[in-house]
């Protein structure tokens, strides 16, 4: 198969350089006798599909014993596989070092924060920092690339599987001389670390390397913002390095393979670094019903558009590794089940927003292990029902549009800042009971998602200019480059939102010296912030621990309200609202137009949001978080005169709409979340390529989880 992105800078525009579009399922021939073995071959190719991804948690079979290995019953699976034109993406295979390994050496094994040790029965127990661990996932990854180099079913590789989901700490003894190693290639001198971490606070100072202790929570208080957020830094680096120990020798054994990751909870990632640049594309595993936000806000196609929308943010167009089939469960939980129909529309929405390939998880269910009622695309009386049906229609839908859809990229007409390992950790070094970047950004994705505007992460060091709005949420960290980035999409005509206190830390997580949100900021929105705080929420005392973790202070509901003789509201034009969460008290330049005020307590008149004009462009400053009233107000005062427009007027409840385009084509990908026919009317002139019938005119209706993909005319 022709590969790849790699070499290519990481983008959200990025696309994947593939020539077709992998469609299949993960597939583990272990867990089934061998005698289901070609039927399972025959119909994923009667389905289809051109690919299964096989061997994530199987050490123990390639090397039963150590040093000695056995290839022989993948060798007859990826064969079977071949013989009906299924190809086969192998994946190294160490979520799950083999009880042989683990017993020689236990010091691999990661230890929890009250020294308890991850071990046999469950998977990611072992430290992907550990040398010793290290120099074992090497040895299987080249004994698997010395056995599969040659071998032309093989088409590329996953590097392990869904690293750091379960756990990616590790506070071992190991792990502890693998952080202190870190910290001295990173700061050379301990005076440099102690000045980072501010070490005199609460005698925090260290006389060596040697010294350092890992940032346990609670031990009995708070550790320093510096200190862990180097630890997370660390633990992204570890992971990197972990990974591309491995792809280092992929990349030697075969020049044709493509290699990516499948990510899953996305912790201690750093998708800028090493981790996704190492890669040729990258994956991510897309299982709606189990994210934090479905079970906060519910609506799990919105939040499965979120994630989606996040997950390009990092690295572009993606593959889905593992796109949830059917009904999930491991022994703590389970999911709800995808009703017919809508399977093969979560997938067509993982490709609405970016996805170059899909893979169902998983073929056929487990009948043993912790996963037996996860349900594949087969049932466990080995009977093919709906599901495989959706799978089939699906396949042989992005098998004939492939040329169509490789190649496009998503449209954003409002960016979100995104994608930034050092702002989202920065937040959780010291929260505040605040919602994180990620959680306020939320809010504009929903408004957008619901009125069928483009709208995505970015990174300010992306490609800004295919932009239209650009929403930084209170990003702490920043540097003055990216001001300068965003100076000139203003001036070229862009608008820009800036979060209260973006800006507020430097590189070291330190308060920065200038007033905030800092001199180069300052400029670009001729804001100053003289003071701040939280806001009392209306019938609490104004008292914001959130941290449960030190047992948290409860507040009786019937206890006399605090929050009103705080600031809490504000006003734009004759509107009213309560702001959220957190308040500016702002000094502004001449030039700079009031858009909204404070107005109670001692603030009442005073500047909340400011605007101030940049080149053709304007750069708004929001003295607050967003809430929901609050996100509408600012789109209805500035999406009209960024020339923002939703992708269909009118929008439906229950629609979602995307594009994905290039310079040859635009595609409209719409897709009923609803169980219920939909009519959607002001639907742009073109033809549904998922159907014959021709020219859409304006109008189209969709069945329950109905999809259609209108090339536009
Ligand atoms: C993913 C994981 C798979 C399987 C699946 C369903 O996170 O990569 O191995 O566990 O979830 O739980």
């Amino acid at each position: 198969m022709n590969k790849t992105s790699k070499g290519r800078a990481l983008s959200v525009w990025r696309t994947i350089q593939t020539d077709r579009f992998l469609v299949g399922a993960p597939h583990y021939p272990e867990h089934v006798d061998e005698s289901y073995w070609d039927n399972d071959a025959r119909r994923m190719a009667e389905a289809g599909f051109n690919v299964a991804r096989l061997g994530e948690f199987a050490w123990h079979i390639f090397e039963p014993r150590e040093g000695t290995f056995d290839f022989d019953l993948f060798d007859r699976a990826i064969e079977g596989l071949a013989r009906h034109g299924v190809n086969t993406i192998l994946c190294t295979p160490t979520a799950t070092p083999p009880r042989w390994l683990t017993a020689k050496h236990p010091e691999i094994l990661r230890l929890d924060g009250n020294g308890r040790s991850m071990g046999h029965g469950s998977r990611q127990y072992a430290d992907t920092s550990s040398p010793v661990f290290r120099d074992y996932s090497r040895k299987i990854t080249r004994a698997m690339v010395d056995h599969y180099r040659d071998n032309a079913n093989v088409i590329g590789w996953q590097t392990d599987n869904e690293l750091n989901t379960s756990m990616p700490e590790s506070y071992s003894p190991s792990a502890l001389k693998e952080f202190q190693a870190y910290l001295q290639e990173t700061y050379q001198t301990i005076d440099r670390l102690n000045f980072a971490w501010g070490g005199d606070f609460w005698a925090t100072a260290y006389g060596d390397f040697s010294e350092i202790v890992f940032p346990l929570e609670f031990s009995p208080s708070f550790p320093g913002p510096g200190h862990l957020q180097d630890y997370h830094r660390f633990l992204a680096f570890s992971t990197a390095r972990f990974q591309h120990d491995q792809v280092e020798i992929l990349r030697k054994a075969n020049a044709s393979w493509f290699i990516f990751h499948n990510l899953g909870g996305l912790r201690d990632i750093d998708f800028r670094g090493h981790f996704s640049t190492d890669l040729d594309f990258v994956g991510y595993d897309i299982y709606p019903f189990l994210y934090d936000e479905f079970f906060r806000l519910g609506n799990h196609a919105k939040i499965q558009a979120l994630h989606l929308d996040i997950c390009r943010g990092f690295s572009g167009n993606y593959i889905v590794p593992e796109q949830q089939s059917g009904f999930g469960a491991q022994p703590g939980f389970c999911t709800l089940t995808p009703e017919p129909g809508e399977m093969r529309r979560m997938a067509m929405s993982s490709v609405a927003r970016g996805a170059d390939g899909i893979m169902f998880f998983r073929w056929r269910p487990a009948h043993f292990g912790a996963e037996i009622y996860w349900m594949g695309i087969i049932d466990h009386d080995d009977v093919a029902r709906r599901r495989y049906d959706e799978a089939r229609q699906f396949a042989t839908e992005m098998t004939a549009l492939k040329d169509k859809i490789l190649g496009t990229h998503v449209r954003m007409d409002v960016g979100i800042a995104g994608s930034d390992f050092d702002n989202q950790e920065a937040h959780k070094t010291f929260p505040i009971g605040l919602p994180s970047p990620q959680d306020d950004a939320t809010l504009l994705h929903q408004y957008c998602y619901d009125r069928g505007i483009a709208c995505g992460f970015i990174h300010p060091e992306d490609d800004l200019s295919k932009l239209k709005v650009f929403y930084v949420p209170h990003w702490v960290i920043w540097k003055d480059s990216w001001t300068e980035r965003l100076q000139v999409f203003a001036e070229n005509g862009g608008t820009v939102i800036i979060g209260a206190r973006t800006g507020t830390r430097d590189e070291n997580n330190h308060v920065i010296r200038e007033t905030a949100p800092g001199r180069s900021l300052s400029k670009l929105t001729g804001v100053r912030v003289e003071d701040f705080g939280r806001l009392a929420a209306p019938g609490a005392n104004g008292l914001f621990n959130t941290m449960s973790r030190s047992g948290g202070l409860v507040i009786p509901p019937d206890r006399p309200a605090e929050s009103s003789r705080r600031i809490r509201r504000f006003a734009v034009g004759n509107h009213e609202f309560d702001a959220g969460y957190f308040y500016e008290n702002l000094a502004v330049e001449p030039e700079v137009e009031i858009v909204g005020v404070w107005s109670n307590r001692y603030a009442a008149g005073t500047p909340a949001i400011t605007s101030r004009a940049v080149g053709k462009g304007r750069v708004l400053y929001v003295g607050t978080y967003l809430t929901p009233e609050l996100t509408a107000q600012l789109a209805t005062r500035t999406f009209v005169d960024a020339n923002v427009e939703p992708l269909v007027p009118g929008l439906p409840d229950g629609v979602e709409v995307t594009m994905r385009e290039n310079h040859e084509r635009r595609l409209l990908f719409v897709q009923n979340v609803k169980d219920t026919p939909v009519t959607v009317t002001g639907v742009p002139f073109g033809s549904n390529l998922l159907d014959s019938e021709g020219p859409v005119p304006g109008v189209l209706t969709l069945d329950g989880y109905g999809c259609a993909v209108l090339e536009l005319i």
